[in-house]
């Protein structure tokens, strides 16, 4: 007798394994985040996230322009703004000369074929580091929703293609797209955050920008009221329908490794591009555990982003993006 199927034959060697691959990353995947500071020369290292800074126009400039040459050709901006600017409406956030504004210019000049996606959520401009305005120890749906709108419209002036809500406030999508579609930038796309959930993954980020929710008395210590709870699969398709609805070009699992179930049920419940953010978190703990030496950081990356992949992710956005690149190159 014989096993009736030799599977091992199509892993025989690495030729026959290439052949039959279902899953190939490439730079067309990822999505960069980066993240912007004031001032000149600067690249501050992100305690949290090795090898991962925060970097000033003048730097911004030439790091687009080196992703690009390695074929990365999609990022998605966020900025670290100054205590002094923060309030409770995210007055800052719709400054037509604000940080951000100024960094879209930035990419387009250095790059004008570059991709420019934005975070539009107010937790950078926010004195409480919530992504809405707080009222009563609550985050106000609507009002916040319609600041988010003003500082969407911003970033489609400035000149982002793509805007990115990460919020999770009820209705905020259609309220984009009406008043992008009102003022005539029809074209300007939304990848709308759709399932986010309420994730201890985000540590990190909030080291980065600096917002973290403060611990103040009447100010909610955490994100749930908004983000989702990690518990849910079937809210997770009624965010994204909803979203689609409202008119969200691409729809957005995040975090990415804990969640790859939700990604494979969204993905087979609608047609639209499919996005995936590997949060801050996941980068750090395979940084941290690499400098250990208890991990093959280069092989546990592929493995992460091409499990992304298969799960269904059309996009990837990852801190992981040009490392990947530089490896398969
Ligand atoms: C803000 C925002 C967060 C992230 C992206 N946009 C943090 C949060 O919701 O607290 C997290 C990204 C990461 O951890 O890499 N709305």
């Amino acid at each position: 007798m014989y096993p009736l199927k030799r599977n091992r034959r199509l892993r025989a060697n690495e030729a026959i394994r290439a052949l039959v691959r279902e899953t190939i990353i490439s730079p067309n995947d990822f999505l960069v985040p980066l993240f912007v500071v004031e001032g000149k020369g600067v690249k501050d290292e992100i305690p949290s996230m090795p090898n991962y800074f925060r970097l000033s126009l003048d730097l911004l400039e030439k790091e687009v322009k080196e992703l690009w040459a390695l074929g990365l050709k999609s990022v998605l901006l966020f900025v670290k703004v100054d205590d002094t600017l923060k309030d409770n409406k995210g007055t800052e956030a719709i400054n037509p000369n604000g940080l951000m504004q100024r960094a879209i210019k930035t990419v387009k000049n250095a790059c004008p074929d570059m991709l420019v996606m934005t975070d539009v959520a107010l937790d950078p401009y926010s004195i409480y580091g919530h992504d809405g305005i707080v009222e009563n120890g609550m985050i106000i749906n609507d009002e916040s929703s319609e600041v988010l709108a003003q500082m969407a419209l911003s970033h489609a002036v400035a000149g982002a293609d793509f805007v990115a809500p990460s919020d999770m406030n009820d209705g905020r999508t259609l309220q984009i797209r009406t008043i992008l579609e009102q003022e005539n930038f029809k074209n300007t796309g939304i990848m709308a955050y759709t399932a986010k959930y309420a994730s201890a993954f985000y540590g990190p980020f909030r080291d980065a920008l600096d917002s973290a929710p403060v611990d103040l008395v009447d100010v909610p210590k955490d994100k749930k009221t908004y983000q989702m709870d990690y518990g849910n699969r079937l809210e997770a398709i009624r965010e994204t329908l909803i979203d689609i609805e409202e008119g969200a070009d691409i729809v957005m699992v995040k975090p990415g490794l804990c969640y790859l179930d939700i990604v494979r049920d969204i993905k087979n419940e609608v047609d639209v591009p499919v996005a995936v953010y590997q949060v801050s978190g996941e980068y750090a703990m395979l940084k941290a555990a690499a400098e250990r030496g208890w991990l093959d950081h280069d092989a546990v990356m592929m493995e992460q982003v091409t499990s992304i992949k298969r799960a269904g992710a059309d996009i990837i956005a990852s801190y992981f993006a040009k490392d990947v690149v530089k490896l398969l190159s």
